[in-house]
């Protein structure tokens, strides 16, 4: 049982600083001083991020919105950003990053979660995150954001490309976006237009809105070039799967439209052809460990089975958060097979894989 609200735990939070320092300075071990807090308020940590589920809510067939309240270290998250949500399933951790769909400056953000056909995580999340459950979500990351520069704004979404999109919308349009603003989302099927509701509510409420739904499924539903370049707007943003973003990118580039372009692309990365699946050994040279691996897996994959916790953002190689430096040995990055020996590099952890033996700063 919880000794204090969460309200009131995160305004403890917010008075931890010198504990903050002590275990900075190696005074005091965070993960103590993190099972004493949590004793307080299960959501309470010196640093880490976790939040109370507040509300759910289905916004499309196969699309859920969560609205969770964090604990006093989500920092400056700006809706539009992505974070990575933690959760245990017979003793594995297993994490996924989704899209801020709003921020509030009272801790509240909402995140809307897409089922995936056979997706461990997210089916998980859809069918049992309760409300009053309490979650560990990383820090935010991505560079996403409304345009700066005077003109129309078009959007662009595939799938659960529309969340980030969402979220920049809102805040735009709550600040006074006067500029004509298109959005077209682009679906597989009737049922799946997520935020349906609420996009045509904010359509009725502001003229300069227009939401358009187009269905890959049907014939002639894809968007085409030619429908691209009948779209309005100067300043395109768009988010989907990475062969929608790269073909709309490519056509928007072709037309010489001009404008700014901002685009974010979330599907995996490709997967090369299979590595030597020799054994490999591991050293995290802080953490003074040496265990086996293989060539295969990513190395924040590996360290974390190996029970480290490296700092790390999208699992994508895109955020910088997990780069460490490699001290030894050969990687291989796992997006374009190309391989990399200098010693003392920088490397991401998420998209590197070891070529033989390697030691790493971690
Ligand atoms: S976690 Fe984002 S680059 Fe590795």
């Amino acid at each position: 049982m919880a000794l204090l609200s969460l309200a009131l735990a995160r305004h403890v939070a917010r008075g931890l600083q010198p504990l903050r320092r002590l275990c900075a300075s190696g005074w005091l071990r965070e993960a103590d001083v993190d099972l004493f807090l949590r004793l307080l308020h299960p959501a309470l940590r010196l640093n880490r991020v976790f939040a109370r589920v507040e509300a759910r809510r289905w916004v499309a067939d196969d699309m859920l919105a969560i609205e969770l309240r964090c604990n006093g270290n989500a920092r400056d998250w700006r809706a539009g950003q992505h974070v990575q949500l933690y959760l245990e399933q017979d003793g594995v951790r297993h994490g996924r990053s989704y899209s801020l769909t709003r921020v509030t400056d009272d801790g509240r953000i909402e995140l809307a979660i897409k089922r995936q056909p056979g997706g461990r995580l997210s089916n998980l999340l859809l069918d049992r995150l309760a409300v009053g459950e309490v979650i560990e979500l990383g820090q935010a990351f991505g560079d996403f954001a409304w345009p700066q520069e005077q003109g129309a704004v078009l959007l662009l979404a595939a799938g659960s490309g529309i969340t980030p999109l969402l979220g920049l919308l809102r805040e735009a349009l709550a600040r006074g976006f006067a500029a004509p603003v298109t959005l077209l989302h682009q679906v597989r099927r009737q049922g799946q237009q997520a935020f349906a509701e609420e996009l045509q509510a904010l359509a009725a409420r502001h003229a300069n809105l227009q939401v358009r739904w187009a269905f890959s499924g049907e014939t002639g539903g894809r968007l085409t070039a030619a429908q691209l370049a009948a779209l309005p707007g100067e300043h395109l943003l768009l988010c989907g799967p990475r062969g929608f973003v790269e073909q709309a990118c490519g056509w928007w580039r072709d037309a010489g439209r001009g404008g700014s372009l901002q685009a974010e692309s979330f599907s995996p990365l490709p997967v090369l052809a299979e590595a030597d699946t020799d054994e490999v050994r591991l050293r995290f040279a802080r953490s003074g460990q040496q265990v086996s691996g293989n060539g295969n897996a990513s190395l924040l994959e590996q360290a974390e089975a190996s029970g480290l916790r490296p700092a790390h953002g999208c699992r994508q190689g895109i955020c910088t958060s997990c780069t460490c430096l490699l001290l030894a040995g050969t990687v291989r990055d796992l997006r374009s097979g190309e391989l990399f020996a200098e010693p003392n590099q920088p490397i991401r952890l998420c998209v590197s894989a070891p070529h033989g033996d390697v030691e790493i700063d971690l």
